[in-house]
């Protein structure tokens, strides 16, 4: 059984959304749980708007438990600011720690500070997510000042778009829309990939 949790220190920067698509995404290729960590509850708010359960399932960290056992991954969603000791407990027993962030330099900070407070030989990806379009650069600065720290970050990363909110916002994930709402799923599908390959998802 992978885990692979998605968390960070800073609060809003897709944490959740991310969860559930990447959730989705693996669910092509096992069987998969959401752990929602959440004290807000957004996972099972979010099942709570669908008219039809998503193909994984979800439950709360309390809950949980008695659910663990045969699933392939587990998704665990927290809730912002875990305390540096939970962070590091997280990061230990994860697969990969996914930390989502988005492109303002308000959020750099926190996000230095939380690659010293990762657990020792981490596998760890930044996910560059809410990255506003062409013309700005901020995505790609964000991108530049990681690298430079030597940060581990995924290749791909999350467009900014009303698609997304949409959908989450429909109990649904942007697989599941049509036309032009669909296209953000393209950067999950990508994201996906470079997960499966990171926890060298079918390598003995
Ligand atoms: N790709 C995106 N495009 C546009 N807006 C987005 C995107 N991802 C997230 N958002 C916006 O950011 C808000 C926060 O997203 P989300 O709930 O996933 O963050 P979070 O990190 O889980 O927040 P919290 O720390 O409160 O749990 C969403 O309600 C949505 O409005
Ligand atoms: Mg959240």
């Amino acid at each position: 059984m992978y885990i692979i949790a998605v968390t960070g220190y800073k609060g809003g920067v897709g944490k959740t959304i991310s969860s559930i698509h990447i959730a989705r995404f693996l669910s092509s290729y096992g069987r998969v749980l959401i752990i929602d960590s959440d004290p807000n509850r957004s996972v099972e708010k979010w099942v709570g708007r669908s008219e039809s359960p998503p193909p994984f399932k979800v439950k709360n960290e309390k809950s949980a438990p008695a659910h663990i056992a045969g699933n392939d991954f587990l998704v665990l969603d927290t809730p912002a600011r875990p305390d540096s000791s939970e962070l590091k407990e997280i990061s230990q027993e994860a697969k990969l720690t996914i930390l989502p962030c988005v492109p303002d330099a308000i959020s750099l900070d926190p996000m230095l500070q939380m690659f010293h407070d990762l657990s020792n030989g981490a596998n760890y990806r930044v996910l560059i997510s809410i990255a506003p379009p062409y013309p700005s650069k901020s995505a790609d600065e964000l991108r530049q000042v990681l690298e430079e720290n030597k940060i581990e970050v995924f290749k791909g990363q999350i467009r900014r778009s009303s698609s997304i909110v949409k959908a989450i916002d429909l109990g649904v994930t942007v697989a599941e829309m049509s036309g032009r709402d669909r296209i953000p799923w393209q950067d999950y599908q990508a994201i996906g990939k470079e997960i499966l390959e990171a926890i060298n998802y079918g390598k003995a």
